[in-house]
């Protein structure tokens, strides 16, 4: 069993009536603790289960009927296709895999699109993947949303980007979701001139439909390959073609492989299937010249020997009770951790570590943000900008404190501080949300809205402006026709991590046992940015 109490230490000081006393009172404590932990354990591998029986669901893609359609046509499915473009026995870091979850009557899994960062011939390349068994590969608001998400990381990342395409282009249905406004579909194309610009590669391999607008991902790629008698790419398909010239023709004969490799050139290479397709994609990435990875002075590390789902004892599952951020910490890094300021604002845990051998600040909450933890963490934020350590913020916030002493002793300004500090950091900074996000809270720790290069949430954890008890309160107090009680059930709803996800308001939901990997991947991603010096604004002091 697991010994957590090392840091429990009896007074040197105590005679020895008051040692037996102590000894007495620190077995009483340890033997606590020890069922806390237990129970939390086991409490947690209870949310951890239904984490991967979700995640299992959401990743065996469309209906039975469809993936049978699919196979019968002798294609590969999407997370298939995925596993034979990357290097063998390599990690696929995948990115909300919980898109559109619970929405659409389930029937769009991870939204219908893979997206993700695996390494092909040892390059790290964003991969976006269509899934044709989910309504034939169509887009929904959050299809889009992803695949403009996995091109932002690719611009601000230079990684190569690769597009297995297979899709219908836009859900009909949903047209006015998804067509008209500035983060609609077009985006997707406009990316992909600014990736080009950023000379960032592109490569799609047309390995189904590509309809409509769809058809300008393999017409703005780089490189494009395209399986014979499966890939199809044109503007308007045969039925729009009869209805509006009248001219009968094949999906082949319009828009086929031979078409496209021989006739109009849109595509450059023609493969036999989809297993010679990802081949050549393979060969066509080991042929760009490699762009050196900033150079960083990496720490040699062991990964712990304690069980990764150790962490899940010191995750209490209710959101009221406080999570020890030193020992998350622990579990985390890889050894040591440096901490700074130790004694000063200690609702914010700050300090130096590194995770998969990656040098790495860490900002994590142990209560809520008081004038001295802000001020603190702005210190913090801007001595890993001066050193230019990326940053990792370990959100578990339920805001600034509050009350008249506070706002007296300026806690806005002080707030305000770490605000400006965190949102014009340049460092990469990397969120997971642990346990709470809540209210300006959410900001000052790097929130999405401060564009942390991966923002990645536990299964447990909880994120809205306040939380539904709070929220039906003050609009009791002001007197609100809304109902309390309903609106407090609906924030509740409304703040887990699986409502966050679905709509993409993270990049995925991550098991706490797997974050050290995940983190280790995602600070490797980070390390092809060119780093800005930061600039920072007025400070109020
Ligand atoms: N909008 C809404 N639903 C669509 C769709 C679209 N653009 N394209 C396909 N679907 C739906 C189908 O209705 C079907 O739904 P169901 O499972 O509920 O019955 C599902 O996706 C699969 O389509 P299906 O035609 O049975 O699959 P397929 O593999 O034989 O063909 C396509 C897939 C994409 C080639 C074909 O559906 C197609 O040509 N769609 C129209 C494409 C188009 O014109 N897009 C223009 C929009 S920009």
């Amino acid at each position: 069993m697991t010994n957590l109490f090392d840091h429990c230490r009896a007074g040197e000081t105590a005679n020895e009536m008051n040692l037996l006393v102590v000894n007495d009172n620190m077995t009483k404590l340890k033997q606590d603790q020890q069922l806390l932990f237990d129970q939390n354990r086991i409490d947690y591998q209870v949310i951890s289960d239904l984490y991967h029986s979700r995640l299992m669901k959401v990743c065996s893609h469309g209906p039975e009927k469809a993936i049978t359609k699919h196979r019968e046509r002798g294609k590969l499915l999407a997370r298939e296709r995925i596993d034979l473009l990357i290097d063998p026995q390599t990690a696929f870091l995948e990115l909300s895999s919980f898109a559109a979850w619970d929405q659409y009557d389930n029937s769009f899994p991870s939204a219908g699109i893979v997206t993700g960062i695996g390494i092909v011939h040892e390059r790290e390349c964003m991969i976006v993947a269509n899934d044709a068994t989910v309504k034939g590969g169509t887009y929904v608001r959050e299809t889009i949303k992803k695949h403009l998400r996995a091109q932002e990381i690719a611009l601000k990342n230079k990684l190569p980007c690769i597009y297995l395409v297979d899709s219908g282009g836009i859900f009909l249905p949903e047209q006015a979701q998804v067509f008209p406004d500035q983060y609609g579909f077009g985006r997707v194309f406009f990316n992909q001139a600014h990736l080009s610009a950023a000379r960032i590669p592109q490569i799609a391999v047309v390995m189904g439909s590509c309809t409509a607008g769809g058809a300008y991902v393999p017409a703005m790629s780089d490189e494009t390959i395209i399986v014979r008698d499966q890939g199809t790419i044109f503007i308007g398909g045969p039925p729009l073609v009869k209805a509006a010239t009248g001219e009968e023709v094949t999906a082949e004969e319009l828009g086929g492989g031979e078409v496209h490799t021989s006739i109009s050139g849109v595509a450059d290479h023609l493969a036999d299937d989809d297993v010679h397709a990802l081949k050549m994609c393979r060969e066509i990435v080991a042929g760009i010249p490699r762009v050196k990875k900033r150079e960083i002075d990496l720490k040699d590390f062991e990964d712990p020997l304690s069980r990764d789902d150790e962490i899940y004892g010191y995750l209490p599952v209710d959101p009221k009770k406080p999570i020890d951020m030193h020992a998350i910490v622990g579990r985390l890094i890889d050894g040591d951790f440096k901490e700074f300021k130790v004694n000063y604002g200690n609702t914010l845990v700050t300090g130096f570590a590194s995770v998969k051998g990656i040098p790495i600040g860490i900002i994590g909450n142990q209560g809520f943000l008081t004038a001295e933890s802000a001020r603190k963490g702005s210190h913090f934020v801007q001595l890993c900008n001066q050193r230019m350590i990326p940053l990792l913020f370990l959100q578990n916030i339920t805001g600034f404190v509050v009350g008249k002493k506070h706002e007296h002793e300026g806690i806005a300004r002080d707030g305000a501080k770490l605000i400006h500090a965190v949102a014009n950091s340049t460092v990469p900074k990397i969120t997971v949300i642990i346990g709470s996000s809540f209210g300006a809270g959410n900001y000052a720790m790097a929130g999405r809205a401060y564009d942390p290069d991966f923002l990645f949430i536990w299964p447990h954890a909880r994120i809205g402006v306040m939380g539904g008890e709070q929220a039906s309160g003050v609009l009791r107090h002001i007197g609100s026709n809304v109902p309390g009680n309903g609106l407090a059930g609906r924030f509740e709803s409304e703040s887990t991590a699986w409502y966050s996800s679905s709509r993409l308001w993270d990049d995925g939901i991550i098991d706490p046992a797997d974050t050290r990997q995940v983190l280790g991947l995602a600070f490797s991603v980070t390390l092809n940015q060119d780093m800005q010096k930061a600039s920072y604004g007025v400070f109020r002091m």
